[in-house]
Formats: structure tokens, sequence, C-alpha cells
């Protein structure tokens, strides 16, 4: 990713088409595709909750980020700035609402991340050998019961984070970027294929595809909505404000919907990867957050070359992680930069420690929190995430679409989307999807949850 960050009077833009497909993407891709989606699908029950999944992506994600990255793109500022250049008055709120949320998000993904640098350090130890195979799912609950090593390693993270964000991302990370994207995917694809012909892999398709509807309860639904919002990095503008750095020539459209098959088809490929195993181990699918900690590693240690591609794994998860953690940071920074005219320095460290401090709760929500409860039966972190991604997202999502559908102009919302590549009947189908059908849906959804139908 290259200069936007740097300039503070002029604003940058990215180096090249590809430049912006591979940062959002890598802002999508993240622990929401490798940690979360499997786990979340193991304990909603499997394909219902999948299938339900596809189609929050494309009637309410894909028309969502279109949305967000054409009104970055038009007012080319942070959400809050760019809500209020639109229409002033009260529309600021929802720019607000993102940074606040970007604030929260990061707090426990960091903590989360951690856990992914903590195993990328055992691998490189060489902890998932075949001499070790017996210990491995074990590996796991010793993580989680020291509150130390979880505050060490969120804070290895968040100090990651905080020095990309600080450098103004650079073109390293970009070329990177290029590299380790197609890497994750192939290293994906391989442990799929390979579960896939495992004993367990018939199970797992199964349990993966074939939906069985009575699983799919209100809680499921919110769940796979808020998750399509939190995969796709949407409801809080970080997208906006990755497409207030494209250029005019870029066809929105062609962008947000390569990202979203991407985020998808990664989502899909770990769950690929990690279902075959369960049902081969005679695991719980529906086991929580640890699932992948508990899963892959059996395997890598015990196919051949396991330990060189268990390091190769971890490494690209937190990278993955990482170009996720800075478009969070990124939202925060933008905003005290150019609303708040703090200098970059300034507002990445402080607000850095910040969210740091924040994610102190959920580093020890396991032990010495570990009552710490803001909603019953779930620990700090669970909670927040649970606020966060089931209400905050959907909610600011909600926003945009309403913002974009109705008080934006048509003629400004056709000019921006048809930018770069007219595409005939495009516009009308987006705009009505934006104006009626994402809004509904996720009221509906709402709705449904605090139980008004
Ligand atoms: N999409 C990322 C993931 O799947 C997380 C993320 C990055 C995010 N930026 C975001 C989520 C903005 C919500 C909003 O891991």
């Amino acid at each position: 990713m290259p200069a936007p960050h740097k300039t503070k009077q002029k604003r940058g833009l990215w180096s090249s088409r590809l430049g912006f497909i591979m940062a959002s993407a890598g802002s999508a891709v993240g622990l929401g595709n490798i940690w979360k989606f499997p786990y979340i699908t193991g304990m909603h029950g499997g394909g219902a909750f999948v299938l339900f999944f596809i189609f929050c992506i494309v009637t309410v994600g894909l028309p969502i980020m279109i949305a967000e990255m054409i009104l970055g793109r038009h007012t080319r500022k942070d959400p809050v700035g760019a809500f209020r250049a639109v229409r002033g008055g009260c529309w600021g709120v929802v720019g607000w609402l993102g940074v606040i949320a970007g604030f929260v998000i990061l707090s426990y993904y960091s903590v989360v991340a951690g856990w992914a640098v903590d195993y990328l350090w055992l691998s490189i130890r060489g902890t998932f050998s075949a001499a070790h195979a017996s210990g491995v799912p074990e590996l796991f609950s010793g993580l989680l019961a020291s509150d130390w090593s979880q505050l060490f390693w969120q804070a290895v993270f968040m100090g990651m984070t905080v020095f990309i964000v600080l450098g103004g991302v650079s073109a390293g990370l970009e070329r990177a970027n290029r590299i380790m994207m197609p890497v994750l995917f192939l290293i994906l694809v391989i442990l799929a294929v390979k579960g896939l012909f495992s004993p367990g892999g018939k199970q797992a398709l199964h349990f993966l595809f074939h939906p069985d509807w009575s699983r799919l309860d209100p809680p499921a639904m919110l769940e796979a909505m808020g998750h399509a919002f939190f995969s796709l990095s949407l409801g809080m503008g970080a997208m906006l404000t990755y497409g207030s750095y494209a250029d005019e020539k870029t066809s929105i459209p062609g962008v947000a919907i390569t990202v979203s098959i991407m985020d998808t088809c990664v989502a899909l490929l770990s769950g690929l990867a990690i279902f075959p195993i369960v049902f081969t181990f005679g695991m719980q699918p529906s086991a929580g957050p640890g699932l992948v900690f508990k899963t892959l590693p059996i395997i890598f240690s015990q196919m051949p070359g396991g330990s060189v591609i268990a390091v190769l794994f971890f490494l690209l998860l937190v990278f993955a992680a990482l170009t996720s953690g800075i478009s969070l940071l990124e939202v925060v920074v933008a905003y005290y930069c150019d609303e708040k005219k703090w200098e970059r320095k300034k507002a990445t460290l402080i607000m850095g420690l910040l969210i740091f401090l924040l994610g102190v709760p959920s580093a020890l929500s396991n032990n010495l929190l570990k009552d710490l409860q803001l909603i019953g039966g779930r620990n700090f972190l669970d909670s927040i995430d649970l606020i966060a991604t089931n209400y905050l997202l959907p909610l600011g999502g909600l926003l945009i679409a309403l913002f974009t559908g109705w008080v934006l102009t048509t003629g400004l919302a056709k000019g921006e989307l048809e930018k770069g590549a007219v595409r005939i009947h495009f516009f009308p189908v987006w705009y009505f999807i934006i104006k009626y059908v994402s809004p509904v849906l996720v009221a509906i959804v709402f709705l449904h949850t605090i139980g008004l139908f």
C-alpha cells in the first residue's frame, strides 16, 4: 500500500488498481475468515448457516461495499468527514460510530491475533513435529491458561500494527501483500484437498453444505449477517477510507466483486481444511474460538514436511491479521488526522496505546477476569465481539445503505459507480438493492432477534 497516508495536506492515491484491490482484500481477508468463520459455522450447525452467510454477502455485503467505496472516492475524506461533506447535520454520527467500532474491534482482534503470533513462535520452535504430536491439541488450553502470554503476544501484535501504520504504509508491504495472499490461498487449497480425501472429508462436506434449516434460528441469522459485515470489513468506514484513495479510472463494482469473491473463497477453504480434521479425529464442531488452533496443528504434526508448512501457515495467518489490523487502526487515525488535525505520528501512537489498553480485559478474559461477562455465558472478549460485530457493524451498514440510497443524489451515485466502466443495467439493480433490499434485510434480522416476529 502506497503513500496515501503519508501526505497530510494532499491526499494520495493507490499506485494502481491492483494495489487498491490487494489493500482491500488484505483488509477483508483476516482472522474473520480463518479463525472466526469456521468456529461460528461449527457452533451454528453448518450448512444452513453457511448458505445464509453467502446470501448476506450477496444481498447486503457486496452492495454496501460498493456504497462505502463510492462515498469514499466521491468525498476523498475519512468516514466522519465524508458524511458531513455530503450532508451535514447528524449524519457525521455514522462516521463516529465507525471510529468507535474500529477502536473496539481492534482491541480484541489484537488478542486473537496474538494467539496466532504465539502459534507462529511455537511452530518456529518445531513444536508441531511428529515427535510432539500427542500434546498438540492441549497447547491451546495451555496458552489460554496464561494471562501473561496472551498480554505479551497481544502487545507484540499491536506493536507491529502501530509500526506499519506509523510509517505510512510502505511499498514493501504492498509488494509483500501480492506474494503472501496467493501463497496463503495455495496452502489453504492444499490443506482443503488433503482434508477432503481424509476419512472425515465426506462428513465435512455434508456438514458445510447440506442445510438443516431448523438450525437457522434468529441468533444464527444475526451472527451470519454480522459476520458478513465483519468478514468484508464493512459497516464502519474501512472500505470508505480505502475507497477515498482510489483513482477516477478504477471501476468500483469490479474491485468490490473481486474482493468479495476472494474473501468468501478463503472462508470456505478454511472450513474445508478444518472440518475434515474435526470429523476424522472425533472432535466437536462446536468447540468454540479455539477450533482452528486445535485442529490444523494436528495435521501439521502428521504430514511430511508439516513443521515447515506450519511455520508458513502461521506466518501467513499473522500477516493476514496484520493487513486487517492496520485497516482498523487506519480508520481511527484518519479521523484524528483529518478532522482533529493531529499529526499522524501522535494519532497513531496514542490511539494504538489506548486500543491496547482496551484490549487488556480481553486478554485476561480467560483467567483473571473470567467472571467479567457483559453478556451472560460469554467472557469479555466474546461479549464485545458479539456487540461490535452483530450490532454495531450491521447498524453502521444499515445507515450507510440508507444514506447512499436516500440522501446521496441518484445522479451522483450513478456517475461514481459507472466511472471506469459502464455496465449497462448494473446501476439500477445495485441502486434498487441498496435503497430497499439491504436496509430491509438488516432491519428484519434485527427485529427478528429482539423477538418482534
Ligand atoms: N475483515 C477482517 C477479517 O475478516 C477484520 C476487519 C478488518 C474488519 N477491518 C475491518 C472488520 C473493519 C470490520 C470492520 O478478519
